[in-house]
């Protein structure tokens, strides 16, 4: 099993991602962290404890960047995840509390008490991740590998013709993480738009989920509408599910190896650039961060099965 932190700002797909790794036997989910991202940041810790309940579990939550590390914050438009996250459903009341550390120090502490053993897997603007690296530089070489969703580097953007939204909404956090020199992969559009969740695995996701199921359903009902409009498709693209799919199923999924570059500002803020590793290019600034993963191929419908499976 995957000992796993969750970094997430839920969020449509951040709750069925977050089902998934409440579920799956092969994940050991050890905490959650927060940032704002689809909604703010206290409604994200909101979500996160209430679909760790609504699963019946009792997983720590702790909130973190409720803004980008250096730019403006842009209010995440309503109309994609619901002014609540979750599509605007109704939702019951939370019992929990959040964990009274930082996200960045329940990051720190946790890899601390495992070295060597844990995965963080980040479906959000990445400004937890970089302040964790502020806390302790040393947490690189103490990881197991880090997986994000986030970045694009031919399938263009989806909050600009360039940058992948969990890029843009904090391109400083994305270019500090991106660059650590830690075991990383970027799950991004390139293999996230080729899946797709149909109404047909929603169906079987409600019917075996109880009340989470309910939640879950409902809200990809609102998200759906946001796919027909902006990309032509009946269904959703589970973006941050894909970041867990990776994990648990490389075999479905292309990747290479390079080098990323994250502009910080300009035309192309929040861009992935991607430099393949072995490449020569005239001019080497490209090629000077240090070697990742990046996913360019996946089997989408193999993956948006596992999914519908999984829960
Ligand atoms: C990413 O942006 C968010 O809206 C989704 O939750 C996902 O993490 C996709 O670009
Ligand atoms: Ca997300």
């Amino acid at each position: 099993t995957y000992p796993i932190i969750f970094d997430t700002d839920p969020g449509v797909d951040d709750a069925q991602a977050i089902a998934i790794a409440l579920r799956h036997p092969g994940i050991d989910l050890l905490g959650m962290t927060t940032t704002y991202g689809n909604v703010d940041v206290e409604t994200a810790t909101h979500n996160a404890l209430l679909l760790s309940e609504l699963a019946g579990r009792d997983i720590p939550v702790a909130q973190g960047a409720a803004a980008p590390m250096v730019k403006a914050r842009h209010p995440a438009p309503a109309h994609i995840h619901g002014a609540n996250g979750l599509g605007d459903m109704p939702l019951p009341a939370v019992k929990g509390r959040a964990d009274p550390r930082s996200a960045a120090q329940f990051i720190v502490d946790t890899v601390d008490s495992r070295p060597g053993e844990v995965t963080l897997v980040a479906v959000g603007p990445l400004g937890n991740l970089a302040a964790a690296l502020q806390l302790d530089p040393s947490i690189t070489g103490k990881v197991k590998q880090v997986v994000i969703m986030g970045g694009s580097i031919r399938e263009g953007g989806n909050v600009s013709p360039v940058a992948e939204a969990n890029m843009f909404n904090d391109p400083d956090a994305a270019a500090r993480t991106l660059t650590a020199g830690w075991p990383l992969v970027l799950v991004g559009l390139d293999v996230t738009h080729r899946c797709v969740l149909t109404p047909a695995h929603m169906a079987r996701i409600e019917a075996g989920q109880g009340e989470l199921g309910r939640i879950l359903a409902g809200s990809y009902a609102f998200y759906r509408d946001f796919y027909q409009e902006a990309l032509g498709i009946d269904g959703c693209c589970p973006h941050d599910s894909c970041a867990l799919a990776w994990l648990l199923r490389p075999d479905l999924f292309e990747t290479r190896r390079g080098h990323l570059t994250v502009p910080t500002s300009g035309d192309a803020e929040g861009q992935t650039i991607f430099a393949p590793e072995g490449r020569a290019f005239i001019e080497s600034r490209w090629a000077r961060t240090p070697l990742v993963e990046v996913c360019m191929g996946v089997d989408g419908q193999a993956v948006s099965d596992w999914i519908a499976d999984t829960l």
